[in-house]
C-alpha cells in the first residue's frame, strides 16, 4: 500500500509498504477513506518529537471503513464507518478510568508516533473497541475528520481548561486549525468577547468569520495593551496559547486577568520563562493538557446536530498520490491559506 513515511527531520516520503495486519486480539484494521496533517506533523518533521523514530508512516486523524476486526473486538464489524480518534486508549487502566485516555497505560498518543499512522490506505488501530467511534448516518465524512483531533484539543484543552464560562472574556493566541478549533466550541458557552490574535491577517479573517469579536494582529500592535484597554484594564479572564513558542505562552502571562486561567494547548519545543514575580498574587490557574478525546462522543452529537460545523476548516483537497503537495501547501500556510487539507486515498 500507498503511505507517507517519516525518514527523520525534514525527511518524508510517499512510499509503497506492506499493508499492516491484525496483531493483538482487539486491534482493527481501517481502511482510511480521508485522513488529514496535523501542526503535529510539521513538529514531527521539525525533529520536535523524538519518540517518532525514521521509518514511522505519519498521521494521527482520519475516518475510514472497518476492513478486519481482532477476535476480541466487539463494538465494531467488517463494514462498519468508523472514526479514528488521535488517542488510543484500553478503556480499563487506571488512567483511561478517570478518563485521562492520553496517559493511557498501554495507549495514549501513538498513532503516527510509537506506531504507523493514518496517512496511508490502511492502518491497524489496537484498542479498536475504545479508540474508534461509530460515524452517525448522514453525516459529513470529510468534516468528521476534525473530530479526530483538533476539536477535542481546542474544547478540552482550551475551553474545559480555560474554564471559558458565559460572559467572560477569552484570547486565543494563534489561528491556525487548533485556535479555530478552540474558537467555535467556546462558543457553546457563549462568553462576553472573543479576542483573536494572530500575526496572519488571513487567519484573522477567518477567525472573524468563525465568530471572534475583535482581531488583534500582535506583529502591528502590542496585543496586551490592546487588550487591556478593551477590558478597562483587567485583561482577560481566560488566555489560550495555541501556538506553541516561547513568546505567545508569555504574552498569555501578560493578556490574563486576576483570578484567570492560561490554558496553554501548544506543542513547546523549548522552555518558556514563567513570570511568577508578577503573577504568584494574581490567583491565576495555567493548565498544560495532552488531548484526551474524552469530549469526541459529545462533539460528535453537535456536528450530527449542526450545532457546529466543522466543515468551513477544509481549505484544500488532495489525492494520497499528491500527499507531498498536501505538505507543501499545509507548510507554506501563510501565503496559501490552508487550514485543513483533506487527503484520500
Ligand atoms: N495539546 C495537544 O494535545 C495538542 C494537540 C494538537 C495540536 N497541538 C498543538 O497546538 C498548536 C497549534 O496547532 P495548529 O495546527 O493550529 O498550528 P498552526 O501552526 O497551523 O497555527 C499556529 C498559528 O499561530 C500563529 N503564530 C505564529 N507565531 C505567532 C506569534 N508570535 N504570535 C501570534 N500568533 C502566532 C500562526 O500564524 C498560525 O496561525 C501546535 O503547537 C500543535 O502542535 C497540541
Ligand atoms: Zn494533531
Ligand atoms: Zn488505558
Amino acid at each position: 500500500m500507498k503511505a507517507i513515511v517519516y525518514h527523520g527531520p525534514n525527511a518524508k516520503s510517499l512510499d509503497e509498504v506492506a499493508k499492516p495486519a491484525i496483531v493483538e486480539p482487539g486491534d482493527a484494521l481501517v481502511r482510511i477513506t480521508h485522513t488529514t496533517i496535523c501542526g503535529t506533523d510539521l513538529h514531527i518533521l521539525k525533529g520536535d518529537v523524538p519518540s517518532c523514530t525514521p521509518g514511522r508512516i505519519l498521521g494521527h486523524e482520519g475516518v475510514g471503513v472497518i476492513e478486519q476486526t481482532g477476535s476480541a473486538v466487539t463494538s465494531f464489524k467488517v463494514g462498519d464507518y468508523v472514526l479514528i480518534s488521535c488517542i488510543t486508549s484500553c478503556g480499563r487502566c487506571e488512567n483511561c478510568r478517570r478518563g485521562m485516555y492520553s496517559h493511557c497505560a498501554s495507549g495514549g498518543w501513538m498513532l503516527g508516533n510509537s506506531i504507523d499512522g493514518t496517512q496511508a490506505e490502511y492502518v491497524r488501530i489496537p484498542h479498536a473497541d475504545t479508540s474508534l467511534y461509530p460515524v452517525p448516518a448522514g453525516i459529513d465524512e470529510e468534516a468528521l475528520v476534525m473530530l479526530s483531533d483538533i476539536l477535542p484539543t481546542g474544547f478540552e484543552c482550551g475551553v474545559l481548561n480555560g474554564k471559558i464560562a458565559p460572559g467572560s472574556t477569552v484570547a486565543i493566541v494563534g489561528a491556525g486549525p487548533i485556535g479555530l478549533a478552540c474558537l467555535l466550541t467556546a462558543q457553546f458557552y457563549s462568553p462576553a468577547a472573543i479576542f483573536m490574535i494572530d500575526i496572519d491577517d488571513k487567519r484573522l479573517a477567518t477567525a472573524r468569520r468563525f465568530g471572534a469579536t475583535h482581531l488583534v494582529n500582535s506583529s502591528a500592535v502590542d496585543a496586551a495593551a490592546v487588550i487591556a484597554a478593551l477590558t478597562e484594564g483587567r485583561g482577560v479572564d481566560t488566555a489560550v496559547e495555541a501556538v506553541g513558542i516561547p513568546v505567545t505562552f508569555e504574552l498569555c502571562q501578560d493578556l490574563v486577568a486576576a483570578g484567570g486561567a492560561i490554558a496553554n494547548i501548544g506543542v513547546h519545543g523549548v522552555k518558556a520563562d514563567l513570570h511568577l514575580e508578577r503573577l504568584w498574587s494574581h490567583n491565576v490557574t495555567i493548565t498544560t493538557r495532552l488531548v484526551d478525546t474524552a469530549s469526541t462522543s459529545m462533539l460528535l452529537k453537535t456536528v450530527a446536530a449542526k450545532t457546529l460545523d466543522p466543515a468551513p476548516l477544509i481549505t484544500h483537497r488532495f489525492a494520497l498520490e499528491d500527499a507531498m503537495d498536501a505538505y507543501d501547501i499545509f507548510t507554506r500556510a501563510a501565503e496559501t491559506g490552508a487550514l485543513k487539507v483533506i487527503i484520500t486515498p
